[in-house]
């Protein structure tokens, strides 16, 4: 069912910091920050030859990873990505072994303007999954 590693996310308490310590430090491919308001984060993208890492921080009073941060107050890996094909037939599969989609249990625009859901932590040894579709196609071999 699951493809790719599409990315990791780590959430931070100081994202320029963190954005710095990429590029300068370790040598990385950063982006340029850019604000997430539907998903309540300021994002930066740091590009690997392989796969990316997403550098989160909190943007505005109700954002998701707010309670994250307030429990890891020096940050840490919130959630990790992977690619699946078809989304719905993979969220059916989950469901129909118990596993719980977090939220209405419908996939909705994640951060790259495809479809994604996420996976109850509880179920999955303690890490946020989230499942983004991909268009196998569309993607470089
Ligand atoms: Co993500």
């Amino acid at each position: 069912m699951i493809g790719r590693l599409n990315h990791v996310a780590i959430a931070v308490p100081d994202l320029a910091a963190a954005a710095a310590k990429y590029r300068d430090l370790l040598g990385a491919h950063v982006l340029h920050p850019h604000d997430l308001p539907e998903h309540g984060v300021t994002v930066v993208f740091v590009q690997l030859e392989n796969t990316k890492i997403e550098l989160l921080t909190p943007l505005g009073p109700d954002s998701p990873i707010r309670k994250f941060l307030d429990a890891n107050p020096s940050g840490g890996i919130h959630h990790i990505c992977y690619e699946v094909s078809d989304l719905p037939s993979a969220a059916r599969t989950l469901t129909e072994a118990g596993a719980r989609i977090l939220g209405d249990g419908q996939p909705r625009i994640g951060a790259h303007g495809l479809p994604v859901l996420f996976l109850h932590p509880k179920d999955f040894d303690g890490t946020l999954i989230e499942l983004e579709e991909v268009n196998p196609e569309l993607q470089p071999a």
